[in-house]
């Protein structure tokens, strides 16, 4: 069990005893076996290991996108393994952020149009409230992009597509943010100005941060780091 020895708290996430693998048309592809770590609120966790570790794999399932084979995912001691899909949904909605490595932006809305999408998604689709709107614009801004509400994200670099979906992901004020790969398709001076802004954001309160990365700089930024190992996870801190 890969655990932060100074807390005796309940983990804010936790896996224990998880295995994943798909069926593919030659054979199954084993991903994830056996693997179990805690993570507390608060905490700043990077995720490393080599390509096809299944290291996108595990956030999926952390972040209640996908289930596992066997084993369990517990949210605050709940097992997330038995919710339906409806409540997983919920628990994405409200408790959720999530920063993917290709941004997953939409095309056809501006940059504060997509910025919105989790709070109209948490409010059942209705406009967004004057509140969120000052909120959104006011992340944009501290991420360099005020001058850039009203622009499609093709009209963006690849850093400010990327320090949008950040400021997405954090709209719905999660407790847990989830980053896959932020700086993979980015220059190292584009990636260090995204993790500024990844690291500042989600320090605002108290948000724990787990980050898949192969990025030293971003590791030594976090206190723990898990490595993903032939389907297995280890403590490397
Ligand atoms: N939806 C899927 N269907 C089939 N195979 C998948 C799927 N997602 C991932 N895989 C396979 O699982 C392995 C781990 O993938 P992934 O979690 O994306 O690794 P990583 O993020 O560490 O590079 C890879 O061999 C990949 O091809
Ligand atoms: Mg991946």
């Amino acid at each position: 069990m890969l655990d932060n020895p100074l807390s005796d708290s309940i983990p804010l996430l936790e896996a224990l005893g998880v295995c994943k693998s798909y069926d593919m048309p030659h054979g199954v592809v084993e991903v994830l076996n056996n693997v179990s770590l805690s993570i507390y609120a608060g905490e700043r966790v990077c995720i490393m290991g080599p390509s096809g570790a299944g290291k996108s794999t595990l956030l999926h399932l952390l972040g209640g996108l996908d289930t596992p084979d066997s084993g369990e995912i517990l949210v605050e001691g709940q097992p997330m393994t038995q919710w339906g899909e409806s409540r997983r949904a919920a628990f994405r909605a409200r408790k959720i952020g999530i920063v993917f490595q290709s941004y997953h932006l939409m095309s056809d809305l501006n940059v504060l149009e997509n910025a919105l999408m989790p709070v109209r998604a948490l409010r059942g689709w209705a406009p967004p409230g004057k509140a969120d709107v000052e909120r959104a614009k006011s992340h944009l801004e501290q991420v360099g992009l005020g001058e850039r509400f009203g622009h499609r994200p093709v009209e963006l670099s690849g850093g400010e597509q990327q320090r949008l979906a950040i400021v997405r992901s954090l709209m719905n004020d999660p407790d847990i943010l989830l980053a896959d790969e932020p700086t993979g398709n980015l220059d190292a001076d584009t990636g260090k100005r995204v993790l500024d802004d990844l690291f500042a954001l989600s320090a605002e309160r108290q948000r724990c941060l787990i980050v898949v990365s192969h990025d030293p700089a971003l590791a030594e930024r976090c206190e723990r780091i898990i490595q993903l190992r032939g389907g297995e996870a280890e403590s490397a801190v």
